[in-house]
């Protein structure tokens, strides 16, 4: 390979936020026409880099060079002039518009004093069809499939003429089908010279798509390799600094008495369309029952109702022989319940506290947080540095709002919340989405635990891996 192919370079990029030195002096390249992927743990500053290179943030110290040529990108409008795209793992789209109106919106082309809508949505056809994206560019966003959601961010970026691509952790939420077709998309991409940054924490995914790998740990890059001379043990000791256990140690399970009775369970949409049609099961305690499944088909619902945030249509919820249909979440959480929701910044923190007041969120009225109605500072500090040592959280002090932690760090202040608690029954949707193979290590570890104690866990993964590795049923 020559010099002249490399498209994107930054030298020596340095980024500090308060606390934290999230990027040190990295190098990075990308050539023309490859698939970069980017891995590192939770905190590694990947999201960082991708942002000073869109023009996001911008960088204390270093350089970048497009096309050979240096360049000081100064905001996103710059980025794009440059002809870089970035899908970020939490779409910008409007959901009451259509696909054109999303993709138009922010370039607006105008004929006429109108819209244009019938030439943007000729080319939006046009490119659909050059790249096999299959997007209709008359549905409304909200009504389509994230997948398909996805992929109206990548054409906004093709009509914008993006050569370049960012993608960071596109496939988080996607399911194992609508992944595949997404990197069927990137090589076609990557085929027409599209130049391709893609951010994941699934090894396996990098090693079936990717050209050359970077791999960053502490604001660092660790090193870069090709697939053909690595594999996933390797990448995640690079990635951790020590050797993973990829698979999950666990004994056989002893089921005790039922914990949780779920007869005839009906659930509506968000649309009012019933979502769940009339389930019945039983968790016991000391049991880990899994529900596997492509997304969309009822769980998020499933988990909804029965964790109190939505109201179900029929049947009846009995814990510890108790009936709980429709029960506020707080009064689920007081008979022991912990809930580790899909959707971390909706359902699970206050992005504005800080990272000790997010760990008591359930129980900081109680002794020993709460005393008479005062709240105890001193356990609260312990509370929150024993759970960032044990969970690793990377925060550079307790009392920032949680909201300035990475993506994968916000998930872990959930999980030790919601597991270090003596609970009875433990609801997990998605527990280590986002999370980097060292964070999802012990997080199965500690469910192992509390199904071993005798908690029931009711997991629901889009993770097969995940599902086959920790459900005893
Ligand atoms: N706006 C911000 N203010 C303060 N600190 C920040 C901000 N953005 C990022 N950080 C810090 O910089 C570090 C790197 O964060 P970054 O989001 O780049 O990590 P990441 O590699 O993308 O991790 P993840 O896999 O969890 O998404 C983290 O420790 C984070 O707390
Ligand atoms: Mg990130």
């Amino acid at each position: 390979m020559t010099e002249t192919n490399i498209i994107l370079e930054a030298k020596g990029i340095t980024k500090n936020f308060p606390g934290v030195l999230a990027n040190d002096n990295v190098n990075f390249d990308l050539r023309q026409g490859e698939i970069h992927a980017l891995l590192g743990e939770n905190g590694a500053g990947k999201t960082t880099l991708m942002n000073i290179i869109y023009g996001l943030y911008r960088p204390d110290s270093g350089e970048m060079r497009v096309d050979g040529k240096p360049v000081i990108i100064h905001s996103a409008k710059d980025s794009i002039a440059l002809g870089i795209g970035m899908v970020h793992q939490h779409f910008m789209l409007i959901p009451v518009f259509t696909v054109a109106e999303n993709i138009m919106l922010g370039d607006e082309t105008v004929k006429r004093g109108v819209l244009d809508r019938k030439g943007v949505a000729a080319k939006v056809a046009a490119l659909s069809h050059q790249y096999g994206l299959d997007v209709d560019s008359l549905a409304l966003v909200g009504q389509l499939p994230v997948g398909l959601q996805q992929r109206v961010e990548i054409v906004k970026t093709l009509y914008r003429d993006a050569h370049i691509l960012i993608l960071d952790e596109p496939t988080a939420v996607l399911t194992p089908q609508e992944a595949d077709d997404l990197f069927r998309i990137m090589r076609e991409l990557a085929g027409r010279g599209v130049s391709i940054i893609f951010i994941t924490h699934k090894l396996k995914e990098v090693l079936a798509v990717a050209d050359r790998i970077t791999v960053m740990r502490g604001g660092h890059v660790v090193n870069t390799v090709t697939p053909a001379e690595t594999d996933e043990p390797r990448l995640a000791s690079m990635m951790v600094g020590r050797q993973v256990i990829l698979t999950v140690e666990k004994g056989a399970s002893e089921p005790k008495e039922k914990a949780l009775e779920v007869k005839d369970f009906k659930v509506n949409s968000q649309r009012g369309l019933e979502t769940v049609h009339g389930i019945s099961f039983d968790v016991r305690g000391g049991e880990i029952l899994g529900i596997a499944g492509v997304q969309g088909n009822g769980q998020t619902e499933l988990v909804e109702a029965l964790t109190g945030l939505r109201a179900p249509t029929g049947g009846a919820v009995h814990f510890d022989g108790q009936e709980v249909t429709g029960s506020m979440p707080r009064a689920m959480t007081e008979i022991g319940l912990a809930h580790i929701p899909e959707d971390r910044q909706r359902h699970g923190l206050v992005l504005s506290y800080t990272v000790a007041d997010n760990m008591v969120l359930c129980d900081y009225y109680h002794p020993p947080f709460g005393v008479r109605g005062i709240i105890q500072q001193t356990a609260l500090d312990e509370n929150a540095r024993r759970l960032i040592q044990a969970y690793d959280v990377r925060t550079p002090s307790p009392y920032v709002p949680v909201s300035k932690l990475s993506g994968g760090n916000q998930q872990k202040v959930i999980v030790a919340r919601e597991l270090s608690r003596p609970v009875k029954l433990v609801i997990a949707n998605q527990p280590t989405r986002g999370l980097d193979v060292g964070s999802i290590e012990y997080i199965h570890s500690v469910i192992v635990k509390m199904r071993d104690n005798g908690a029931a866990v009711l997991l629901v993964s889009a993770e097969l891996d995940e599902i086959m590795a920790l459900s005893d049923r």
